[in-house]
């Protein structure tokens, strides 16, 4: 039944190639499988994928400044904040997709069809196991306490990652508890808050803290980097997924939606689409590390040590609507 499905996608997909010779991505995302991806699309479409890869913000006041002149039909970008603030900023255009909707979790994609999460990333605890104990580890809101002073290591509040963190908490605490929580945990950090994901796990390896709060694909990076010493890094750690006796780990996802501009609408849903079947989808979890967002796709070994978790099932709109909430947050309780 699959089978027949999917062939019949992919002569779908093959029958519409007229429709546009070539689709401009905008992408944040800077993984060579993701180009060996396109190259497959190409390969069954007949479409040609152009890619303008820059950061986050600068592809977003781009697609702002260029307006209905932009060449992109596609933003890929990750974390729904930016997703979420991509359609507030006017730059998307919703779709309707029942391939999409049957295939994405409702809670992995924008209500209205704006933006669809393609690959899902945890932000999970990962800790230093000669100088932490797996039953030592609960949840986000342990790290308010006071045993963890100065073994904490976690990147600066500006980064979208926290926001959708302390988003989430917001959500399920209120407000006050959010920016106690961060107010507590800035004052347990080993250090002031600096660097990337990549970097809190490298310093928990030389000792300078116990716990990181991290997304879990760096960990993957790190243990299949071409680096020896960040492979060294990723063997001294361990994971630990927070929160699971209640409402489970944070997770979220990058993600794509249809650039309002866009002259080709048919072939960037196609495109969108072809993120969803089974052949995308099973890229993600050997080349990035990141999870699957369509149910029964299989893990890498890694991730499968890693263990099977239980996420939080929040809509990732609202931390998107929460986002200004959690900066506010952040910089009340002084976490730079
Ligand atoms: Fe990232």
């Amino acid at each position: 039944m699959k089978a027949l499905f999917l062939y019949g996608l992919s002569l779908f997909l093959f029958c519409s190639a007229s429709l546009a010779d070539t689709l401009t991505i905008y992408s944040y995302r800077h993984y060579e499988s993701d180009v060996l991806l396109f190259d497959k699309f190409t390969e069954e479409t007949g479409i040609d994928v152009k890619v303008v890869k820059s950061k986050a913000g600068a592809l977003l006041e781009r697609l702002k400044a260029e307006g209905d002149q932009t060449p992109a039909d596609v933003l890929i970008t990750s974390d729904a904040g930016r997703l979420h603030q991509a359609r507030e900023a006017g730059v998307l255009q919703p779709i309707k997709s029942p391939f999409l909707e049957q295939r994405v979790p409702v809670n992995l994609r924008d209500p209205d069809g704006y933006w669809y999460g393609f690959t899902q990333r945890a932000r999970v605890l990962v800790y230093a196991p000669d100088r932490v104990t797996e039953d030592e580890l609960s949840t986000y809101e342990d790290l308010a306490a006071a045993e963890w002073r100065g073994r904490l290591l976690v990147r600066s509040s500006a980064n979208v990652y926290n926001q959708s963190l302390l988003s989430a908490m917001i959500d399920s605490n209120g407000k006050e508890q959010a920016r106690e929580w961060a107010q507590a945990v800035r004052k347990n950090m080993a250090r002031a808050p600096q660097g990337s994901d990549r970097d809190q796990m490298r310093a928990v390896a030389a000792g300078l803290g116990d716990v990181a709060i991290v997304n879990t694909y760096y960990l993957g990076l790190l243990a299949n980097s071409d680096n020896q010493k960040d492979r060294a890094v990723a063997a001294q750690l361990k994971v630990f997924f927070p929160n699971q006796s209640a409402r489970g780990t944070h997770v979220n996802v990058s993600g794509a939606g249809i650039v309002a501009g866009s002259d080709h609408v048919e072939a960037a849903q196609q495109f969108l689409e072809y993120l969803a079947t089974d052949q995308a989808q099973s890229v993600f979890p050997g080349a990035t590390f990141e999870y699957p967002v369509v149910a029964g796709i299989e893990w890498s070994p890694l991730q499968q040590k890693w263990g099977t978790f239980k996420a939080d099932a929040i809509s990732l709109t609202r931390l998107g609507e929460l986002n200004s909430d959690a900066i506010r947050c952040f910089n009340l309780a002084g976490w730079e």
